[in-house]
Formats: C-alpha cells, sequence, structure tokens
C-alpha cells in the first residue's frame, strides 16, 4: 500500500509541470541506446588546475586522440578570460599570455580572469545553486554557472573542430548534437548538487542532456590504468585508486572481475587536499615573512609579477624532491615595496620570521631549504598517507595502491608513501596527468565496465502517513497537516536506497518501485522531492543532515477522477542518482535528471 508524496514547501499544488521537465520526459526515454549508437566519445576534463580534451571512435575505442598543448602537456591551465563586456575570449596559456599583456599596459581593469574556478562546488558549507557566484582575480563578482558554462562551450568547439578537422571523418555523415557521447568528468567526492551543477552548465553550453555522462574522475582514472597495474591479472584482485589533482584527492577501490570489468567496494573518499594546497602554504609562508598587508598591496599594485611569481614557483615545485633547495625567481619589485613601506631590508624580515637559517633571497632569486618546502608539502601529503591507511584499514585484501592525477607526480610525494607503504604496494599510473582524461573516453564507450558502485548516502522519497495522535513520538505534532479534512504526518523520510549498498549497475529490475498517491483529487499534479542523508536511517526529511537534491513534477490525467498512484524508484549505480516515474494509467514512464535551480 503505498502512501502520498508530501507536501512540498516551496510549490503550489496545482502547479503545472515546467516545460523543462516534460521536454526531459519525452527525450530522456531512449537515453542509453542514443549514447551507445555515438560515433565518437569525447572526454572534458575540467580540472581545478588543468584541463583538456581527448575523444576516440567507436570502432576503434582504444584509439584516444589527445589534444597536446602548445607546450606539449595533455591539459593546459584552467585560466578562462572574458573581455569587458563580459564576453569570453580566451582559455588556458593563451588567457594568461592576453591578460600579461594587458596587465603590462594596464588595461586589465574591465577584464574578468578567472582561475582554480573548480573549487566552488566543493567548498562545504556554501548551499550551491544557480545564483551563486565566484569572483574573478581582481575580486569582481559573475555568476559562477556562467563561467563553467563558457569553459565547457570552449572545450565543445575545440573538440567538434579537432574531429571535424583533418579527414578524420573520412566522408563520415557527421552530427555532432548526435553523433558524439560526450564525457564531463567530476570528482567521485562532490555531492549531487555539485554534480547537478555540472550537468547544467554542459548542457547551457550545447551539450544534449541525454547525450552527456558525467565521469568520475578516480574511476575514469581506474579505467585507464587496471591494465597497466602490474600483476594485475588474477580475478579477485583489489586495488585503491587515488587520483591526486589540483583541488581534490578522490579514492576509489575496486576489484577486478574476470571480464575485466570493476567492482566498486567502497564509496569514494577523500578531499581538498590537492596540489594547490601546497602552492597555498608559499603564499602563507611570504605572509609570515612580509606580513599580509604587504603581500595584498603586492597582488594587487604588480599582479602581473605576482601571476608569474606563481607560475616559477609551479615549476620550481615539481622539480622538488625532499631534498636539495627550492630555488626559484623571485619579484624584485616585492623586495622594494617592502623595503621602501617597512624602512627595512629584506634579511631583516627573514630574521623577524626566524626564518634567516631555511631562506635566502638574493640575486633576484629565493633559494628556501628543504625542509621548510617540506613543510609546505605536509598537510597534503599527511593527508594522502592518512587517507591510504583508512582505507586500507576499512577493506580487506588490497594488493595496489594506484597514483593518478598530476601531484601524484611530485617525487618527494611518491618517496613519502613509498617509505610509508614500500614498493610493492605503491604503484604511479603510467600517464598520471592524462589518466582520468584517456579514461573517461574509455568508460564513455563501455559505462557497464564499472558493474557496481557503493551508495554514499542515503536517498529517498519525502512522504506523507496518516497522522496518528496515540504516537505523538513517530507523529510529532508539528509535522501535522490536514488535505480534505483528513489528518497526515508530514516530511516522512522514506528510503529508497540506503548508504552503504551495493548497487549492481546493470540490475535495474531489481530495485524496488515505491507507490505514491495523489495528495488530493483536487491537485493536477504530483510533485517528488527526493532527499539525501548521510545518517543511515532517517526519519523525516527536515533531519540536519539530510538535504534535499531535487524535485520532480509528475502531471496527473484531471480526468482520471479515482485516486491516482505512481510508482517511483531512484535509480543509483551510475555516476548520477536518477529518477524513473511509472503512471500506471497512461503507461508512461518518465525518467528524467533533477535540475538544480
Ligand atoms: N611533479 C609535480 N610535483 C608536484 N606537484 C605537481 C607535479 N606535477 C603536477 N603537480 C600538481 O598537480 C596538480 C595538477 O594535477 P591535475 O591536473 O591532476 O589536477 P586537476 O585535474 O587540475 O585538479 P582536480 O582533479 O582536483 O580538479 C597541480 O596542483 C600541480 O601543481
Ligand atoms: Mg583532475
Amino acid at each position: 500500500m503505498g502512501t502520498p508524496v508530501s507536501t512540498p514547501k516551496k510549490q503550489n499544488d496545482g502547479q503545472v509541470p515546467g516545460q523543462q521537465n516534460r521536454q526531459l520526459a519525452q527525450t530522456v526515454k531512449s537515453e542509453s541506446t542514443k549514447k551507445e549508437r555515438a560515433m565518437i566519445c569525447a572526454a572534458i576534463d575540467f580540472g581545478t588546475t588543468y584541463s583538456g580534451y581527448a575523444f576516440s571512435f567507436a570502432h576503434s575505442p582504444l584509439e584516444i586522440k589527445a589534444n597536446y598543448w602548445p607546450d606539449g602537456s595533455i591539459k593546459t591551465p584552467t585560466v578562462i578570460l572574458l573581455d569587458p563586456d563580459g564576453r569570453f575570449h580566451s582559455f588556458g596559456k593563451e588567457a594568461m599570455d592576453k591578460y600579461s599583456s594587458l596587465l603590462h599596459t594596464k588595461e586589465h581593469k574591465q577584464w574578468f580572469y578567472f582561475d582554480r574556478i573548480k573549487m566552488v562546488l566543493y567548498e562545504k558549507g556554501t548551499p550551491l545553486n544557480l545564483d551563486v557566484t565566484i569572483e574573478d582575480k581582481e575580486g569582481k563578482p559573475m555568476k559562477a554557472i556562467d563561467i563553467f558554462t563558457m569553459a565547457i562551450e570552449y572545450f565543445v568547439h575545440q573538440l567538434v573542430a579537432t574531429v571535424t578537422d583533418k579527414n578524420r571523418l573520412d566522408g563520415l555523415n557527421f552530427t555532432p548534437s548526435k553523433d558524439i557521447h560526450w564525457m564531463v568528468t567530476v570528482p567521485a567526492i562532490w555531492n549531487d548538487k555539485s554534480k547537478l551543477f555540472m550537468r547544467n552548465a554542459a548542457v547551457k553550453a550545447g551539450i544534449p542532456d541525454d547525450m552527456l555522462t558525467l565521469a568520475l574522475e578516480p574511476e575514469a582514472a581506474s579505467l585507464y590504468s587496471r591494465n597497466n597495474i602490474s600483476d594485475a591479472r588474477f580475478v579477485g584482485f583489489r586495488y585503491i585508486l587515488l587520483d591526486a589533482g589540483g583541488g581534490t584527492v578522490d579514492i576509489t577501490v575496486h576489484e577486478l572481475n574476470e571480464d575485466n570489468s570493476l567492482t566498486e567496494l567502497y564509496p569514494p573518499t577523500g578531499g581538498d587536499f590537492g596540489g594547490t594546497d601546497v602552492d597555498n602554504r608559499f603564499l602563507q609562508l611570504l605572509n609570515d615573512i612580509f606580513g599580509i598587508s604587504l603581500m595584498q598591496k603586492f597582488k594587487s599594485d604588480c599582479l602581473e609579477e605576482f601571476i608569474e611569481m606563481m607560475s616559477e614557483f609551479e615549476i620550481a615545485k615539481r622539480r622538488f624532491n625532499g631534498t636539495g633547495k627550492l630555488i626559484m625567481k623571485f619579484p624584485a619589485s616585492l623586495i622594494e615595496m617592502y623595503e621602501f613601506e617597512s624602512i627595512n631590508t629584506c634579511e631583516h624580515a627573514l630574521e623577524a620570521a626566524s626564518l634567516n637559517e631555511s631562506i635566502e633571497i638574493k640575486f633576484g632569486r629565493i633559494y628556501i631549504n628543504a625542509n621548510v618546502v617540506k613543510k609546505m608539502f605536509q598537510y597534503s601529503v599527511n593527508e594522502i598517507s592518512n587517507a591510504i591507511r583508512n582505507t586500507l584499514n576499512k577493506v580487506e585484501n588490497i594488493q595496489k595502491v594506484v597514483l593518478a592525477g598530476g601531484f601524484s607526480e611530485s617525487q618527494h610525494l611518491q618517496l613519502v608513501l613509498t617509505e610509508t607503504y614500500g614498493f610493492k604496494l605503491l604503484e604511479v599510473s603510467s600517464e598520471p596527468s592524462g589518466a582520468v582524461l584517456k579514461g573517461a573516453v574509455l568508460f564513455g564507450h563501455t559505462p557497464g565496465c564499472i558493474v557496481a558502485r557503493v551508495c554514499p548516502r542515503t536517498y529517498g522519497v519525502a512522504r506523507m502517513v496518516k497522522f496518528r495522535p496515540e504516537k505523538p513520538y513517530s507523529n510529532p505534532p508539528d509535522k501535522k497537516i490536514t488535505i480534505d479534512g483528513k489528518d497526515y504526518c508530514d516530511g516522512i523520510f522514506d528510503i529508497h536506497i540506503q548508504k552503504g549498498t551495493k548497487v549492481a549497475v546493470t540490475e535495474r529490475s531489481d530495485i524496488k518501485e515505491h507507490v505514491y498517491f495523489r495528495p488530493s483529487l483536487f491537485v493536477s499534479n504530483i510533485i517528488v522531492e527526493v532527499f539525501a542523508s548521510d545518517s543511515l536511517d532517517p526519519k523525516y526529511v527536515d533531519e540536519p543532515d539530510c538535504e534535499k537534491i531535487g524535485e520532480a513534477v509528475i502531471e496527473m490525467d484531471p480526468m482520471v477522477k479515482m485516486r491516482s498512484k505512481i510508482m517511483v524508484k531512484l535509480v543509483f549505480g551510475g555516476t548520477e542518482l536518477e529518477l524513473v516515474v511509472r503512471d500506471e494509467v497512461r503507461g508512461e514512464t518518465i525518467k528524467t535528471f533533477f535540475r538544480l535551480t
């Protein structure tokens, strides 16, 4: 026996579903087949610090064509430059060079320079919606969704141009909107809303909703790396894939199956301790030496030199192997500014910060002793090491820890982890910086190669039950509502999938349907509100660790006067949560992703 859906707080009962919902209901029906039929699978790895794109044809999926940028890297810096009218100008190194010339001629003030924007989607505490803004390098705010959209649009154009160029199509009849299955990568530890945000931006950028799959970054890296892991050729082989990026570190645990497919053994874990934390510690060190206000003045008055200094640090950081000094060019303008403002020498500043023994600044260079550099790495290296330890403690019989992501190329990180876990356990992926991107292309061709995943949260639908005053504990008076003269207890968390449940990706028919009724005959639709919770057994949807993921408005046939019902299925197992609703009267199945509002 089903129960009515809960009463949504934001919408009127009689509201007609949005056009968007109806469109989705029509278009998404044959989604998987359309994706499967695509001629090309193209992936965009939208990274915190670096981004890139690659693709391959369905007839030869392993022949991945990645774009290598002019400096020879597989990814280019995630930098977006907009002109004074707020229109997209350029991306990556091109954007950096243009901005640098604008800085030089002091024309940059009206332009918009964005970098490291992805972390806004992970920061805890900020409620994510389409109005969230991000600030450019000079603090000018813009809507995050617009910046993400422009960046994805850039990659879509690049990809389509690359595919159609160079006679790759050999006379094939090619239509980008229907022949490309698009993959956009997202960290596996992102919550549902952040994933929705990315889907929204991708769709706004012109990728058809039904041709888009979000690829989870460590999964993609795992797919790329799985065939190259030494000793990985036996069924039941278990390994950790750790994707150490610039912003996040993302961990997944996989078991190799007989047919070379993978089973996820533990929900994704990780956090915001990627490579940019080391950069932040470097800036913190400069704050300690020169003072925060001087560093702020340096950044605002000499932005060109500031950006150059960070590029120098990036190069020097990559060379660091745990011994010797980190040596890099150091901006003369910063030293001059300090000496002018404080009427003191740079040596004095180092002495005052008790760093004169370990840091020298001379001849336009800074020399930093290894022990100080190690401290800059310490937080992220320790967090990565702890994350590996925790996972080893949670899942038995792990035979390898495979490292991917740009940060995993750090020799210092590799050495510390090898010292802790030994050569036998640790291995670096064959192409750490390209593993996510190339793996995402592979995943697009064979999404079924991850056969099962573990549900990271508890998911359910808000519903009402008959109010029972004799049970005040489970029927608190503040949850009582009256509809058509009947009393209901509102806002019950009707659990569909419990956290930790292992879900087979393909066996959708095994997922139990929940039946819901229209709350009143006087409403023309049923609004299904979907919630997620970090607890195992939530009772009400307004508990502190519950979050509304989205809602779907299901239009009911006004001609059917009987108590019409719908069957709702929450499908977890893919990379995003899906909602499948069956309307028995009309014999229709509606499948949808949620929309972020
Ligand atoms: N040899 C190296 N030593 C130290 N750090 C490195 C090295 N090579 C790359 N990095 C760091 O790795 C990070 C880039 O890695 P990657 O491209 O995987 O990240 P991303 O995809 O941009 O970020 P995310 O996956 O978190 O969104 C940067 O912080 C960069 O400084
Ligand atoms: Mg990455």
